[in-house]
C-alpha cells in the first residue's frame, strides 16, 4: 500500500511480566508475540514498518523483526502517546497518509479484522478509526465511552468513574490514524491522568474537538471522522501484560490451531491434551492421538498416526502413512513414507527411508557430549527392539538388527545385512 505505515509499539518495560526478556519476544505456541502480531498486521505490500523499541530491547527486537523494519528508540517509557511520537518524523518524512498503530503484545489479532479496520478507515475517509471489542472481563482495559452518535472518549481503568466500570466495550489499543491528525493530537496530549503518562487514548477526545461533529448549519450534517470498528471476536483485544495473560493467550492460540487442523481434515482425538504449534503443517486423514506435542518447524504428511504420548519437535519432515506411536520422541529428523516407530523410541537427527520398522526401545544416540551427529537408516530396514545406533552412522537398505544390538559410531552397515550383538557384528548377508 502506498502512503501507508504500520507502527508496532514494543518499548514498554513489561513490569507486570517480571522478565528480563522483552515481553513481545515471549513465545506462544512456538512463535514470539510480536511475530503473531506481524502475521496479522504486516505483509510485504503493507508499506512502511516501524518498530518503537527501548534502548535496552532494540537489539533483541532487531533479530525478531523483518529486515525492512525501521526502528525508533523511545528513551524513557512515558506512555503510548510518547512512544508513537518517536515515529512521527519517519512518518512525515515518508509522506505517509495513514498509519496503523498496534501494540506488540496482542497475539490474538486476526488478519481479517485488521484488513476490515483499514478498509473502513479508508472507505469512510476517517481521520481516526479505533478497533474495539466487547469482552466479559473488561478490568484493566481502556473503556469506550459513547454518546448517541458514537465514540466520545477512551478512559483508562485507573481513571474510570464508578459507573463507567460497567462498560464492557474495551479499547484494543489498535488504531488507524490520519498522520496529520495524529501529529496534532500528539502535540496536545498531556499527563493529567492517574498514571501520569502520555496516553495515546486521549487522541479520541482531542480529535473530536479538532473535528467537531456539527457543521455551522445544524446537527449531524457532517459525519464524525472519529469512528470505531467493533470486532466480533472480543478475545482479539487481549494484550499480554502478565504471565497469566500469556497462559490465557497460549490456550486460545492452541485451540484455534486445533480447530484449523480439524477443519482441514485432521483428526484430533482429544483436543484438551494435544499441543500443536501454530506453524506446524499436517496433511488430511492424519490422526493425532491424545497427549501429543508437536512443536517447531514440523510438516506431517497424510494418513499418518501420531501418538498417544508422542513428542515430535524441531525441524521434522514426516512423509505419508507414517506411524509415530506411544512414548516416541522425534527431533530434527526426516521420516520416509510408510515407516513406523510405534513404541518407546528416540529418533534424533535421523533420516529414515521408506517402510522402515523401528522396534520398541530403539535409540539413536546422537550426542557425544560435545556435538550432535546424524543417523541414516535405509528403506525397508527392520531395527530390532532395544537397538542403540551410535551416531554418526549409516545403515543401508533392508538392514536387520537383532534385539539389543549396539552399533558403534561410524560403523556403516551395508545393504541387506543382518547385524547382531554388542558391539554389533555382521552375521550374514541376507540376499
Ligand atoms: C493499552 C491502552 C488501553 C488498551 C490496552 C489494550 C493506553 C494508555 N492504554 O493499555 O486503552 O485497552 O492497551 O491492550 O494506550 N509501550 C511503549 N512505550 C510506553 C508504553 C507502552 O512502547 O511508554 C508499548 C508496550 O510495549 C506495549 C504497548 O505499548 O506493547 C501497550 O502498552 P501497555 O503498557 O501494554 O498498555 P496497556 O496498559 O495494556
Ligand atoms: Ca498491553
Amino acid at each position: 500500500m502506498n502512503n501507508f505505515a504500520t507502527v508496532i509499539l514494543a518499548a514498554g518495560k513489561s513490569k507486570r511480566m517480571k522478565t528480563s526478556l522483552p515481553k513481545v519476544l515471549h513465545k506462544a505456541m512456538g512463535k514470539t508475540l510480536v511475530n503473531h502480531v506481524l502475521d496479522a498486521c504486516f505483509s510485504s505490500e503493507s508499506g512502511l514498518l516501524i518498530c518503537v523499541a527501548s534502548a535496552e530491547n532494540k537489539d533483541a527486537l532487531t533479530k525478531a523483526m523483518p529486515p525492512e523494519t525501521l526502528f525508533c528508540v523511545q528513551q524513557e517509557q512515558l506512555g503510548t502517546a510518547d512512544a508513537v511520537k518517536t515515529a512521527l518524523s519517519l512518518l512525515q518524512q515518508d509522506m505517509i497518509k495513514n498509519v496503523l498503530v498496534v501494540p506488540g503484545d496482542m497475539p490474538l489479532l486476526k488478519k481479517e479484522t485488521i484488513r476490515e479496520l483499514i478498509r473502513i478507515h479508508e472507505n469512510e475517509k476517517n481521520l481516526l478509526t479505533v478497533l474495539t471489542g466487547i469482552v466479559k472481563e473488561p478490568f484493566s482495559y481502556g473503556r469506550i465511552i459513547r454518546d448517541s452518535k458514537g465514540i466520545i472518549a477512551i478512559v483508562e481503568e485507573k481513571d474510570l468513574r464508578p459507573k463507567q466500570r460497567q462498560i464492557h466495550e474495551v479499547n484494543s489499543g489498535v488504531y488507524v490514524f490520519d498522520v496529520e491528525l495524529l501529529t496534532r493530537c500528539l502535540s496536545k496530549i498531556n499527563k493529567s491522568n492517574a498514571q501520569k503518562e502520555f496516553y495515546l487514548t486521549d487522541s479520541v477526545q482531542i480529535a473530536l474537538k479538532i473535528n467537531p461533529a456539527k457543521n455551522k448549519k445544524g446537527k449531524n450534517a457532517v459525519t464524525r471522522k472519529v469512528d470505531t470498528f467493533i470486532t466480533n471476536y472480543g478475545e482479539e483485544c487481549l494484550g499480554v501484560n502478565s504471565r497469566k495473560d500469556l497462559a490465557v493467550v497460549i490456550d486460545i492460540l492452541r485451540k484455534r490451531k486445533l480447530q484449523d487442523l480439524m477443519d482441514n481434515g485432521v483428526t484430533i482425538e482429544d483436543p484438551s491434551t494435544t499441543f500443536i504449534d501454530s506453524c506446524v503443517q499436517i496433511g488430511k486423514d492424519t490422526i493425532i492421538k491424545p497427549f501429543t506435542i508437536i512443536s517447531g518447524n514440523v510438516a506431517v504428511g497424510e494418513k499418518c498416526e501420531i501418538g498417544p504420548y508422542a513428542h515430535v519437535h524441531e525441524n521434522i519432515r514426516i512423509a505419508d502413512q507414517v506411524c509415530i506411536g506411544n512414548f516416541v520422541e522425534v527431533k530434527r529428523s526426516v521420516i520416509g513414507k510408510g515407516s513406523k516407530a510405534k513404541h518407546l523410541t528416540y529418533l534424533g537427527d535421523t533420516t529414515l527411508g521408506e517402510k522402515v520398522n523401528i522396534g520398541a526401545g530403539t535409540i539413536t544416540a546422537n550426542y557425544d557430549g560435545h556435538k550432535k551427529h546424524p543417523t541414516v537408516i535405509g528403506d525397508g530396514s527392520h531395527i530390532g527392539s532395544n537397538t542403540v545406533v551410535v551416531a554418526p552412522n549409516v545403515l543401508g537398505k533392508n538392514v536387520t538388527t537383532g534385539g539389543g544390538s549396539v552399533i558403534p559410531a561410524g560403523k556403516s552397515i551395508p545393504d541387506n545385512s543382518l547385524v547382531y550383538g554388542v558391539p554389533a557384528r555382521v552375521i550374514k548377508q541376507l540376499t
